[in-house]
C-alpha cells in the first residue's frame, strides 16, 4: 500500500473498504450489487415527513425530528460503500416561501441541532458536509453553524455530503445565467463561448458529477424544482416508502434497482442495431395509406 504525507500524520492513500461495517441486511444488498457499477452521486428527494406523523396522530414537527434521524442512518451507508457525493434535498426555497412561519423556524432549530450533534460522526465516517442553495438568506445563527460543520469536516476525503438548503433548481439556473451577463458586461465572455461546460461551471454543483440516480420518497411522481440541469441524465427511482422510514438498506436497495437498467444517453441500447436505411427509396418517410 501507498502512503501519503498529510499535515503532521501519515495515512494510507486508498483507505481500507468499510463494508464490513455495513448492517446484516445491507451487507446482503451490497453483495448482489456490481462494485464496478455503482453510481458515483445519489441524489435524494426527502418526502412524507408530514404524512408519517399524520398516519401516527403526531403533529408535523415530529416527522421532520424522524426524518433528521433517518439522514444520519442513510449517510453513514453512504460512506461505508464509498459512495463519492450524497446530494439530499434539506430545504427548498418553496418550503421556506410556503410553509407557516412557525414550521420554518423548527426546520432551521432542526438543521442547527443536526449539524450541532452529528459533525462527530460525520468526522468518524470520513463525510465532508457542504450545501448548495441561496444560503445567504438562511437566518444568521444557521449560517454559522453551517459553516462551523463545514469547516470541522473540510479535511475529511470520504462521502461529501451535499444539503440542498432553500434551493431552488430555476432559480440556480437564474444564477448562473446572471454570472453569464456579467462576465459578457465586462467583456471576459463573447457569445459564441456559451455552451453547457460554460453553464455547468457557474451551477452551484459545478465540482461535482451530476447525479447518476436520483430517488425520491413518498410515492411522489416529481421533481420539484430538484437540480433541474444536472438530472437530464439521471435515473429516477419512486418508493412509497415516507422519508422517516427510509434506511441505508433501501437506498442499496434503490441501487440495485439502478444497476439493472440500461443507461442510453439518447444513444441505442448496447447490442441494438441500427436499421440499414440506406437502400430505402428516397421518399420512405410516412407509412404509405
Ligand atoms: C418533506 O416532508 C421534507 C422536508 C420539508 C424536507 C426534509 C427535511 C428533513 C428530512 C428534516 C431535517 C433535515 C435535516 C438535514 C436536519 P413534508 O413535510 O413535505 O411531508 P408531507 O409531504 O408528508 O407533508
Amino acid at each position: 500500500m501507498c502512503y501519503v504525507r498529510l499535515r503532521a500524520s501519515v495515512v494510507p492513500a486508498t483507505s481500507p473498504s468499510r463494508v464490513h461495517e455495513l448492517p446484516v441486511d445491507e451487507q446482503a444488498v451490497y453483495r448482489r450489487l456490481d462494485t464496478e457499477r455503482l453510481p458515483r452521486h445519489v441524489a435524494i428527494i426527502m418526502d412524507g415527513n408530514g404524512r408519517w406523523a399524520g398516519k401516527r396522530m403526531l403533529k408535523r414537527f415530529l416527522g421532520h425530528q424522524q426524518g433528521a434521524e433517518a439522514v444520519q442512518y442513510v449517510v453513514e451507508t453512504a460512506s461505508r460503500i464509498d459512495l463519492p457525493y450524497l446530494t439530499l434535498y434539506a430545504f427548498s426555497l418553496e418550503n421556506n416561501l410556503r410553509r407557516p412561519k412557525s414550521e420554518v423556524n423548527f426546520l432551521m432549530r432542526l438543521l442547527r441541532a443536526y449539524l450541532g450533534n452529528n459533525v462527530q460522526r460525520m468526522n468518524d465516517n470520513n463525510v465532508r458536509i457542504r450545501y448548495i442553495g441561496r444560503t445567504l438568506e438562511l437566518p444568521s445563527e444557521v449560517q454559522d453553524k453551517m459553516r462551523w460543520a463545514e469547516e470541522a469536516t473540510a479535511r475529511n476525503t470520504g462521502t461529501v455530503l451535499t444539503l440542498a438548503l432553500n434551493y431552488g433548481a430555476r432559480s440556480e439556473i437564474v444564477d448562473a445565467v446572471r454570472s453569464v451577463c456579467a462576465d459578457i458586461r465586462d467583456g471576459k465572455l463573447g457569445i459564441a463561448d456559451i455552451d453547457e461546460d460554460e453553464i455547468h461551471r457557474r451551477l452551484y454543483t459545478a465540482d461535482m458529477p451530476d447525479p447518476d440516480l436520483i430517488i425520491r420518497t413518498s410515492g411522489e411522481m416529481r421533481i420539484s424544482n430538484f437540480l433541474l440541469w444536472q438530472i437530464a441524465y439521471s435515473e429516477i427511482y419512486v418508493t412509497d416508502r415516507l422519508w422517516p422510514d427510509f434506511r441505508g438498506l433501501h437506498m442499496l436497495e434503490a441501487i440495485e434497482d439502478y444497476q439493472r437498467r440500461e443507461r442510453r444517453y439518447g444513444g441505442l441500447g448496447d447490442g441494438t442495431e441500427s436499421d440499414d436505411v440506406s437502400s430505402l427509396p428516397a421518399n420512405t418517410v410516412l407509412v404509405p395509406r
